[in-house]
């Protein structure tokens, strides 16, 4: 099962008491929820959001042995001011944003999230959207298959990587995640093969933003996060890759910068060695946190 990372800094960081108003933006498994829940207990009341059905119902059948008040809700972040004010409610004392995967997800071969799981070319996190990574990858030019894995990916063999699948295509359907990462090994070099990461990680990671429009969902999601904070309350986002914690950083130089906010952590906030043993997802964990003037 997912466990929510950095939970001890969040939970103190979000300054929780009994009676406050708290969103959690990516409920995902229910794991810092069931914490925020206890926290806020009693009086308090929670509102957990997450674009993918099943960890809306995973966390609701979570939190209901807990008791308390709360609501799940299928939305997209980027969408969280109408989930917001569908509940009447304009102000809370405390936002989190712990994005990017879950365990969960991952686990799951069929979600095709991983390349270390059988599994279609899916990738989506909102099934009820249309776009997989298996019609990016079936139907993005050579020039658009290198611009993602270049952009979102940070992969120095984007384009040994993009011409190999354009090459496959054209004989085969590239329609599983094993299918794919036996071909992205293939189109490496071999001293890259041996490296610290594998070497489809990037690639997958890639197409998993472009799949679910990260970047620009997080971009959408902070300033309307903010807008809902009432004074002294607290906007914590985890991020697990460079990318997003980019666009954190500068979210929160520019509330900074305007006098809107105060940088709570002046460098993010890591995993402790014995958390990263514990569970190997958190090493990659930065928490930044802002507070609202
Ligand atoms: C790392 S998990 C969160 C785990 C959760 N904090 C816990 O302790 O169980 C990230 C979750 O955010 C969700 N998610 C990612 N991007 C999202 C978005 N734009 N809108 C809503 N949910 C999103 C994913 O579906 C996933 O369930």
């Amino acid at each position: 099962m997912h466990k929510p990372v950095l939970i001890e800094s969040v939970l103190s960081h979000l300054k929780l008491k009994a009676g406050l108003i708290v969103l959690d933006a990516t409920i995902g498994s229910g794991g810092h929820g069931e914490a925020i829940l206890k926290a806020i207990a009693p009086g308090g009341f929670l509102i957990g959001l997450d674009q993918d059905e099943e960890a809306i119902r995973r966390s609701k059948e979570r939190l209901e042995k807990i008791g308390g008040r709360f609501s799940l809700q299928h939305f997209n972040f980027r969408d969280l001011d109408l989930a917001v004010s569908a509940l009447h409610i304009r102000y809370v004392h405390a936002v989190l944003l712990d994005i990017g995967v879950s365990s969960d997800q991952l686990e799951e071969g069929k979600r095709g999230f991983s390349f270390q799981k059988e599994g279609p070319l899916d990738m989506r996190m909102d099934l009820t959207k249309e776009l997989t990574a298996e019609h990016l990858v079936m139907g993005l030019s050579l020039k658009e298959l290198t611009s993602i894995f270049r952009q979102f990916g940070e992969e120095r063999y984007a384009g040994k990587i993009a011409q190999a699948i354009v090459t496959r295509r054209q004989q085969a359907p590239i329609k599983t995640t094993t299918a794919l990462k036996t071909l992205i090994e293939r189109a490496v070099p071999q001293k890259y093969r041996a490296g610290k990461i594998h070497p489809a990680t990037r690639v997958f990671q890639a197409l998993r933003i472009a799949v679910n429009d990260e970047l620009e969902a997080l971009r959408e999601a902070l300033p309307k996060a903010f807008d809902h904070l009432e004074s002294g309350g607290r906007l914590a986002v985890i991020s697990f890759q460079s990318l997003e914690d980019r666009i954190v950083k500068q979210f929160f130089v520019k509330q900074k910068t305007l006098g809107t906010g105060t940088i709570v952590t002046k460098k993010p906030i890591r995993p402790t060695d014995q958390e990263i043993e514990e569970n190997l997802r958190s090493r990659s964990a930065k928490l930044r946190v802002l507070e609202r003037n």
